[in-house]
Parts: C-alpha cells; sequence; structure tokens
C-alpha cells in the first residue's frame, strides 16, 4: 500500500498524489491544484490550528483519548514521583535525563543566576501597589532583554545556553519580587543553600526569621506541580513562543508573549479562574443549579475540558493524590467539597460525557496553591515558572529546525474588492 493521498479536483477533473509522511501531508503541496491561470493554489482553513502540525517536535508526547504525556519518553508519573523539578527541566531542554555530575553542574549553574539586577528590582518598585503579579511578571521578564545584550545572538549556542540558565533561574526571583510587591511587603533576596523550590517558597513567605525552612511536604509537593507544568507540546503560550521566536527576536521578549498567552482564562488562568467559579459557587447544595447554567450555554466549568485530552488529564490524577499530602499539613480546604461535587455531577451528566469534558490540570491546582497560601492572582504566574523550561526548549527546537520560517499563516480574504478613494466631504 503506498504511502500517498489521491485528490481528483471536480473543478477540473484533474487528479493528484499527495505523499503521506508520518500521517501527514505538507498543505504546500496543495499549492499545485489550481482552478485555472490565476488562482494561487488550493489552501487549507484551520482556524485556531484544530488540525494543523505546525512542526516536527521531539520534546513532549500526548496521546489525548488514552490520557497519556510523556516528556523525551518518559511517563509523566515517573518523573512526578522520581525527579526533581530541575531534573525534569534539564530533560525537557537536553534531552536526557542529567547524571549525578550533570545534575551538581545544572543545579549550581542555575542557583547562580537566581539573583536580579538591582536596576530589575527599581523597575518592579514602580508598579501601582496593587498590580496583578502575573502583569508584574510578563513586563519584568521583557524588561530582561534590555540587560542582556548578547540575548540578541540567537545563532550563538552559547549565548543562548547562557539565556536558557538566566531564565530558569529568574523566572522564579521574579514571580517572587511580583508576590512581596502586591502585598507591600520587602522583597527577599533569594538563599542559595535551599532548593530550588525551598528558595522560592522563601523568597515568598520570608518574614523576620534569620533563616527560612520550607514546610518539606509543601516544598516537595509545589515541586510536582512544577514538574507536572513544564512543558504540554503545542498550546497556546508555546506556539506563541514559537510564533514570536521565528522572527528571530531574543529569548525574553519572546517568553514575555508566551506567558501573555499563558494568563488568559481559558489556558493558565484557568486556575485563577477555578477558585473564583468555586467561591462563586459558595456551597455544595448550590452546584446542581450551577452546573444547570453551564448546559444552558451561561458560562463554563472552568476547569474542565481540553483541546487534546479527550479523557482524564494524567495531570489531574497526580494532582489530586498530592492535594490529600498538603490538606494533611495544610489543613482541609472548604472548596475543595465544593469541587468534588463538580466533578461527581459532571462526570455522570451527559452533556459532559458526550463532549469527553474531564478535569483538567487546573482544577484541583489552585485548591492546593490557595491551601498553601498564594493568593488567587499568583496562580498564573505558579503556571509560567516551570513552563519557562518548556517555552525555551521549543524555541532551542525552532531555531535549529532547517525547515522553520518566519511565521506567516495565510486568509481568506472576505474584505471589499477594489473601489476608488472618497473624499471626506463625499463620505455617507
Ligand atoms: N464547560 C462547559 N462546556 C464546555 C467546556 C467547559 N469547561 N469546555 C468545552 N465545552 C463545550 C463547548 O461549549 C462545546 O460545546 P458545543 O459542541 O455544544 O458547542 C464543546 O464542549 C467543545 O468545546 P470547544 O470550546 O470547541 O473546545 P476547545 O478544544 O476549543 O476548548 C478549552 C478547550 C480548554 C479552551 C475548553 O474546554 C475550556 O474553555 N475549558 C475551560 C477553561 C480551562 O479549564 N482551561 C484550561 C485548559 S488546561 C490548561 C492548559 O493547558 O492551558
Amino acid at each position: 500500500m503506498a504511502d500517498t493521498l489521491t485528490i481528483t479536483d471536480n473543478r477540473t477533473g484533474q487528479k493528484y498524489e499527495l505523499p503521506i509522511q508520518e500521517g501527514t501531508i505538507r498543505t504546500t503541496d496543495l499549492k499545485q491544484i489550481k482552478a485555472g491561470p490565476g488562482d494561487t493554489g488550493l489552501m487549507t482553513y484551520d482556524p485556531a490550528f484544530l488540525n494543523t502540525a505546525a512542526c516536527r517536535s521531539a520534546i513532549t508526547f500526548i496521546d489525548g483519548d488514552k490520557g497519556i504525556l510523556e516528556y523525551r519518553g518518559y511517563p509523566i508519573e515517573q518523573l512526578a514521583e522520581h525527579c526533581n523539578y530541575l531534573e525534569v527541566a534539564y530533560l525537557i531542554l537536553f534531552g536526557e535525563l542529567p547524571t549525578e555530575a550533570q545534575l551538581n553542574t545544572w543545579d549550581d549553574a542555575i542557583t547562580q543566576h537566581t539573583l536580579l539586577h538591582e536596576n530589575v528590582k527599581k523597575l518592579m518598585e514602580g508598579f501601582q501597589y496593587d498590580a496583578h503579579p502575573m502583569g508584574i511578571f510578563i513586563s519584568t521578564v521583557g524588561a530582561l532583554s534590555t540587560l542582556y545584550r548578547d540575548a540578541k545572538q540567537v545563532f550563538d549556542q552559547e549565548a543562548r545556553n547562557r539565556q536558557c540558565v538566566r531564565l530558569i533561574a529568574k523566572v522564579a526571583s521574579i514571580a517572587g519580587y511580583s508576590y512581596r510587591h502586591s502585598i507591600g511587603r520587602n522583597y527577599v533576596y533569594p538563599d542559595n543553600d535551599l532548593s530550588f523550590t525551598g528558595n522560592f517558597l522563601n523568597m515568598l513567605f520570608k518574614m523576620t526569621e534569620l533563616k527560612y525552612r520550607p514546610n518539606p511536604v509543601l516544598e516537595r509537593a509545589l515541586d510536582i506541580l512544577f514538574i507536572l507544568h513544564a512543558d504540554h507540546e503545542q498550546n497556546c503560550s508555546t506556539t506563541a513562543m514559537r510564533v514570536i521566536g521565528s522572527s528571530h527576536v531574543d529569548p525574553y521578549s519572546a517568553i514575555a508573549g508566551a506567558a501573555a498567552a499563558l494568563w488568559g482564562p481559558l489556558h493558565g488562568g484557568a486556575n485563577e479562574a477555578v477558585l473564583r467559579m468555586l467561591e462563586g459557587i459558595g456551597s455544595k447544595n448550590n452546584v446542581p443549579a450551577f452546573i444547570a447554567r453551564v448546559k444552558a450555554g451561561d458560562g463554563r466549568l472552568m476547569g474542565f475540558g481540553h483541546r487534546i485530552y479527550k479523557s482524564y488529564d494524567p495531570r489531574a490524577t497526580i494532582i489530586k493524590r498530592i492535594a490529600d499530602e498538603v490538606f494533611e499539613v495544610t489543613g482541609r480546604n472548604p472548596l475543595l467539597d465544593i469541587a468534588l461535587e463538580l466533578e461527581r455531577i459532571a462526570l455522570q451528566d451527559e452533556y459532559f460525557v458526550t463532549r469527553k469534558l474531564y478535569p483538567n490540570v487546573d482544577f484541583y491546582s489552585g485548591l492546593i496553591y490557595q491551601a498553601m497560601g498564594f493568593p488567587k492572582d499568583f496562580f498564573p504566574v505558579l503556571f509560567a515558572i516551570p513552563r519557562t523550561a518548556g517555552w525555551f526548549a521549543h524555541w532551542e527546537e525552532l531555531l535549529r529546525d532547517s525547515e522553520q520560517k518566519i511565521a506567516r499563516p495565510r486568509q481568506i480574504y472576505l474584505g471589499p474588492k477594489r473601489r476608488e478613494f472618497l473624499p471626506r466631504d463625499k463620505r455617507t
């Protein structure tokens, strides 16, 4: 059986044979299909890229029907159980799990770059006292491009490696400062004796004690959450990273754009939206009425549904387990009962069952974040910290891919046909 696709153009009666590779045809092969002279060739129309592969990637594999997620071939469940976030970031960025020596070097490199330039601190101090931390985060990450001039050298591998280490390390510090800013407290400098996640908690929660000591259960829980959020192939923000990166701009500008895409409530802002939804529902008894409103088209059940997963999101399964461990330390989040009731009803309801809508990564993560003491508007920042590893890996992959060019989709023009200019006094 030949790996080809035969197309008959019924406008002309012409037949075309297109190669199929890796289950895909090249849409540029369709350009040869023309209705007649002057036709620029057949295009495909795919708003929101529902069925378009825009790259070949070796980073993350998802089987949405079976609920499988793998980074570089390793199942997410195994990584979440055995690794720490920096180890997984290394895997995502460089393709292999690090040896002990490689991990130590990587750990040291990241640790040495956690400090922020004092000018960055001054820049952050200029934000309104109640600024949303994600707005501060996005702006500050973008501003780093003004500090690291070598960031423009996007085809210099050593320069790229430097930006990689800087970004992985500094996003956590920027996040820490943005949180302290939004609550009006002094910024806390990094403590390099602590783990990546332990130090992050230190930068958020250190008060007057000489040495901050993170609770090991909460430190590990947050580290696992970072692992689960580190990459998720061609989602909205990663696609933004690739599109922006395709113009060969520096990675700080591209990551600021990717983070902006993440902030929306349909993407990484969903964790914040879930919490607001649960608080709005208020009690378990109000769940049936809320579900009825969603089914009637009045709002969405936030934290449910996914473009790719048509079964339980494997990340949500792991998060549900961590939630129990966290609640043993922090006390049970009273909103959990509402979330469990929503899930129970939705998983039996014909509306959600037929549309294959299951809890996604954001459904339970916000409950944990809240129990750990993070305010709601900080949740998208918590998503952006580990996703920086994924964004950077995709940017690196893009720059090394000889098939990639500047992203520039086509359109179907529906506007007016050419017409003559009208002077102002003739317009109606
Ligand atoms: N609540 C109620 N109905 C929904 C929901 C939901 N959460 N999600 C999808 N639907 C319905 C939708 O109305 C549509 O119904 P119909 O066929 O009758 O018009 C059908 O399911 C298909 O939905 P869609 O909008 O075409 O699906 P999509 O693939 O474009 O959207 C999604 C995916 C994640 C944006 C969407 O499911 C959603 O808005 N979920 C809530 C927001 C959310 O939790 N986002 C986080 C996603 S996971 C984290 C990440 O990676 O960003």
